[in-house]
């Protein structure tokens, strides 16, 4: 894939495959002696615009269906956020919830109905009568789309609750055979760290990224045991601070989803590598 072949072409360094080897160095402060961990893992490539648009591009057309993905398109946009889960037969599909009642004419869990019934499925008219007969994207489907227009590709693995291994594994070997000759190998993203570990063990060379809310204290660990290349984080929790941080340690940052264009061009000034935003009509595609 593109990322593996720049990683042999030797222009980009593996170091988010890598194990991070770490040393302990003693350091003193005014106020106490204390230690810090150095690591010699570089700042990886990466290879993905800086701006992505969200759930497709999901606020002016029905989200995470192929209507909202040629929205984004017309306003520039060439990287896409998507979400993705398994139907009950096991197949990868768009949809953001859990339950198919918000942008879909069905009800109850997604994982209950199968791929052939999730077709017959009205995934536009929530939006609006313009959309009526919008259908919920295949993960294959919207590949062909991306692959040939040559977009970049945020996969969000979404497990609906209780399938997180399966629906990480399951997407994560979807992708890596989906993702064959594209330009730009497609970056995994998951807030659960079930999935990412699954889809770690099945496609080792597909980046993750380890979605946030709220950081923890320990952010900087999770992303070394999953051996992510990015931090992908809300927005609000970000600082200059933090961004340098997990520059400093090794890993690429991401967040979601500010939609004020001068908050993301702060957050875009602080380093920040790509920002994930609805607003695909008033900040401009980078
Ligand atoms: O992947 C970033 C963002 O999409 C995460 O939140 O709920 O919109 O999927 P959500
Ligand atoms: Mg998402």
């Amino acid at each position: 894939n593109g990322f593996a072949k720049l990683i042999d072409s030797g222009k980009v360094s593996d170091a988010s495959r890598r194990p991070v080897r770490c040393r302990v160095h003693p350091i003193r402060t005014h106020q106490n002696k204390g230690f810090r961990i150095m690591t010699n893992r570089s700042l990886p490539a990466w290879p993905y615009p800086r701006t992505f648009a969200h759930r497709g591009a999901g606020k002016l057309a029905p989200e995470n269906t192929l209507v909202a993905f040629r929205h984004g398109a017309s306003f520039g946009y060439g990287a896409f956020e998507f979400d993705v889960k398994l139907s009950a037969d096991g197949k990868s599909f768009l949809l953001h919830d859990a339950t198919l009642e918000r942008t879909t004419g069905g009800s109850g869990r997604a994982d209950a109905l199968t791929l052939g019934e999730l077709a017959q499925l009205d995934a536009g008219s929530w939006h609006g009568p313009a959309f009526a007969g919008e259908t919920l994207p295949t993960l294959a489907s919207i590949f062909r789309y991306l692959r040939a227009n040559g977009f970049a590709a945020n996969v969000e693995i979404k497990p609906t609750p209780g399938r997180e291994w399966q629906t990480g594994a399951a997407v994560a070997l979807d992708v890596k055979a989906l993702a064959q000759g594209m330009a730009v190998t497609p970056l995994l993203s998951s807030f659960s760290e079930t999935a990412l570990e699954a889809a770690r063990l099945v496609a080792p060379e597909l980046p993750r990224a380890l979605l946030l809310d709220a950081l923890p204290a320990d952010w900087l660990e999770r992303l070394q045991r999953l051996d992510c290349l990015a931090l992908d984080a809300n927005h609000r929790e970000l600082s200059a601070e933090i961004v340098a941080k997990a520059h400093a340690a090794g890993y690429r940052v991401l967040c979601y989803t500010p939609n004020e264009p001068e908050r993301a061009r702060q957050l875009l000034d602080w380093g920040v590598d790509s920002v994930i935003t609805d607003a695909v009509d008033r900040i401009p595609p980078q």
